[in-house]
């Protein structure tokens, strides 16, 4: 069915899903209508919102990117009333989908830049588009380098990515765990700290980042003291929404509103979204 109103959900069909991690599962979604389906773009950082049919509808980052024409993908952690009512849908259920909506990363301004991308347990998955389209352009972007964050190992999200991510031409992957476990060799240290600890250079730079506020707030901490910018750093900012397009007034900030202007925002942007409180 084609929904001719922002509010009314296309008509899908989940594909199938799997665990990425005891309480994160990547859902692949489609579309039912053809001509909705081959027209539906959407840009790294772009949001939807799904809908368990009975129970409501939630938002979240979408995690594919749309050139490579392939399902929806959404990584949704398990937390409450609709995301337990996605985990329990089976493959070839009907699911709502609403979208997309929200700005994007800037990824044209990343050109020729050295890209930082740092994000902590499910606020990874948004960052994960942009990994795939830079690795997908390796030629239009200097080094990348992808720092991902989670409690345990067992919470990092898209392990089964990491050996071709690590492997890619100018890719450098480091990994970190708040607490580790017998098979764990890697680094056992908050994201604030590997920051640190790897110096990031602010020079022809840009820093992503993606995660808990309070692993947000104490890693902007550290770039401000390595010398990256307010305009160098780009991050997320999340709210309760309701309609997603700018009308139900849940989610502004000042004059803004996190589901229309946002929710990909530079330190500047904010800094100066703050000045009106
Ligand atoms: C723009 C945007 C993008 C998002 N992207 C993702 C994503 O990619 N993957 C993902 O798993 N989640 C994402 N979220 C969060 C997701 O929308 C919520 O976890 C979901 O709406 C919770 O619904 P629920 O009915 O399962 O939980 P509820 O039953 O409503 O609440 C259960 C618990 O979760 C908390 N909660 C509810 N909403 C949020 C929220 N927005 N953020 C944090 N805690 C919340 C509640 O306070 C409560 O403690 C995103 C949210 C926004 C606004
Ligand atoms: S969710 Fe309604 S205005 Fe943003």
């Amino acid at each position: 069915m084609k929904s001719d109103s922002p509010f009314v959900p296309y008509l899908a069909t989940l594909q199938d899903s799997i665990d990425l991690t005891p309480d994160v599962r990547l859902f692949r979604i489609e579309i039912d209508d053809p001509e909705v389906r081959a027209n539906f773009d959407y840009s790294p950082g772009q949001f939807i919102f799904v809908s368990a049919f009975g129970t409501g509808e939630s938002p979240f980052g979408l995690t594919s990117v749309a050139y490579r024409k392939g399902p929806l993908e959404v990584a949704v952690r398990k937390v409450g009333t609709v995301t337990g009512s996605l985990h329990e849908l089976e493959p070839g259920a009907a699911v709502g989908v609403r979208g997309p909506f929200g700005n994007h990363f800037p990824l044209d301004e990343f050109k020729g830049k050295n890209v930082h991308i740092i994000g902590g347990g499910i606020g990874f998955a948004p960052l994960r588009p942009v990994i795939l389209t830079i690795l997908d352009h390796r030629a239009d972007y200097g080094e990348l380098l992808i720092i991902n964050g989670a409690r345990t190992p067992q919470d990092l999200v898209f392990a089964s990515e990491f050996d071709t991510w690590a492997g890619s031409p100018k890719t450098k992957l480091e990994l970190t765990v708040d607490a580790g476990d017998k098979s764990w060799t890697g680094r056992v240290a908050l994201i604030p700290s590997v920051v640190k600890e790897l110096n990031l250079s602010p020079d022809n730079a840009v820093a992503v980042i993606c995660g808990p506020p309070i692993m947000i707030h104490f890693t902007l901490i550290e770039l401000k003291k390595l010398g990256f910018g307010d305009n160098q750093i780009v991050t997320t900012l999340e709210g309760k929404m309701k309609c997603g397009l700018g009308k139900c007034a849940r989610c502004n900030v000042g004059e803004k509103y996190i589901c229309k202007d946002g929710p990909v925002f530079t330190l500047e942007q904010i800094s100066k979204l703050l000045e009106q409180f």
